[in-house]
């Protein structure tokens, strides 16, 4: 870090101003009923909380802080190495930028613009060295896409996630990310419990195995099937050809009152580890969270709120510098806990 280097805790500070009224960028980020965020809830858009009761996000966070990591120094010192394949592309940890849209709705252009905010992402990620998800929202469509355009900026180096949509207008998505050179596209199937998408006439669908092969024979690119929260969802996931599913609530914003994504991924695992690849998201704050994710056995990790605040906060340096933040405390929570490499990561590291 150089002198003028901003720190994390001024990027914070910049978002804390930024988005005054809509997220407190509290130092504990958990949907508590008495956030601002959180306060948001019946009746009113979501924001940056959770769905009803926000127990659904705060359930994410308790079950990440239920599980405690076990310390063991002794042995010869060295450096934990996180590096991370994802389809071929290499990447500096097994973290990236969750899929995100519809963050110009926190209070339009004077907070981020759409398109701002789609560049701050998949760019800060690149300069972190991993990727950038983007995700789909009502004032998106085929010619107004920012996240695919972000990632043909980037080189391709990006995933765009599409919501439920008609089965022809996700298939022209993915053409489109085809295009761009996206390492991987997907859909968010749990998207179907999206309030926005259907009051703006833009109908969200569930989806059936047979729509997800259909889906998955219409691209040359991994699909990715995200919002799986139970074991049959991520057989049928897998028995439709996809090539990695994401243990994710959506950051509970799409149902309310389902368990911790940390309480489930284990169960998801022991069916499918080694089948499919086994990402997840919701509540994971710090690289001791990626690490306990891990020894759950997931393979990466999607960070969806603090991206959110770091792009608000410092745009693409904002980004890089909250990645970079997230590889850091991996590798010191690896050191502590004797793991050297990603492999070496077992589900005996946790209490
Ligand atoms: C404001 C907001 C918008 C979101 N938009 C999308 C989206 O367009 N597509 C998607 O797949 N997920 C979307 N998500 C869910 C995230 O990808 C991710 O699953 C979630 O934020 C992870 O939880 P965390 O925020 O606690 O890290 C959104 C989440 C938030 C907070």
């Amino acid at each position: 870090m150089t002198s003028e280097e901003k720190t994390l805790t001024e990027v914070r500070k910049e978002a804390q101003k930024k988005l005054m009224g809509v997220c407190g960028v509290y130092k504990i980020c958990d949907g508590d009923a008495m956030r601002i965020c959180q306060g948001q809830s019946y009746g009113r858009p979501l924001g940056f909380g959770g769905i009803g009761t926000g127990a659904s996000f705060n359930n994410n966070v308790l079950a990440l802080k239920k599980l405690r990591l076990k310390m063991k120094v002794m042995g010869d010192h060295f450096k934990a190495d996180t590096k991370y394949d994802f389809f071929g592309t290499k990447l500096s940890m097994p973290i990236m930028g969750a899929s995100i849209a519809g963050v110009n709705s926190f209070g339009g252009e004077n907070v981020i613009s759409e398109k701002e905010f789609c560049r701050s992402v998949v760019l800060g990620c690149k300069a972190a060295r991993t990727l950038g998800w983007r995700g789909d929202t009502y004032t998106y469509s085929l010619d107004n896409s920012y996240g695919i355009d972000a990632i043909a900026e980037a080189g391709g180096l990006g995933v765009k996630i599409v919501k439920p949509r008609e089965q022809e207008v996700i298939i022209e998505f993915f053409k489109k990310a085809e295009k761009a050179g996206s390492v991987a596209v997907g859909v968010d199937i749990d998207g179907c419990g999206s309030y926005a998408m259907s009051k703006h006439n833009k109908p969200v669908f569930k989806k059936n195995i047979d729509d997800l092969k259909e889906l998955v024979s219409s691209t040359k690119l991994p699909v990715i099937v995200k919002g799986i929260m139970c074991v049959e969802d991520a057989i049928a996931a897998k028995d439709a050809g996809a090539a990695a599913i994401v243990v994710s609530n959506h950051g509970g914003r799409v149902l309310d009152h389902t368990p911790g994504t940390a309480e489930v991924l284990p169960e998801i695992a022991a069916e499918l580890r080694g089948k499919i690849r086994i990402i997840v998201d919701g509540g994971v704050r710090t690289g001791y969270d990626v690490l306990k994710m891990l020894a759950l056995g997931a393979e990466a990790a999607l960070i969806g709120r603090d991206v959110v605040r770091a792009a608000v906060g410092a745009g693409i340096e904002g980004v890089r510098i909250q990645m970079e933040y997230m590889q850091k405390t991996l590798a010191k929570a690896m050191k502590m806990t004797n793991c050297q490499n990603l492999k070496e990561i077992k589900r005996d590291i946790l209490y």
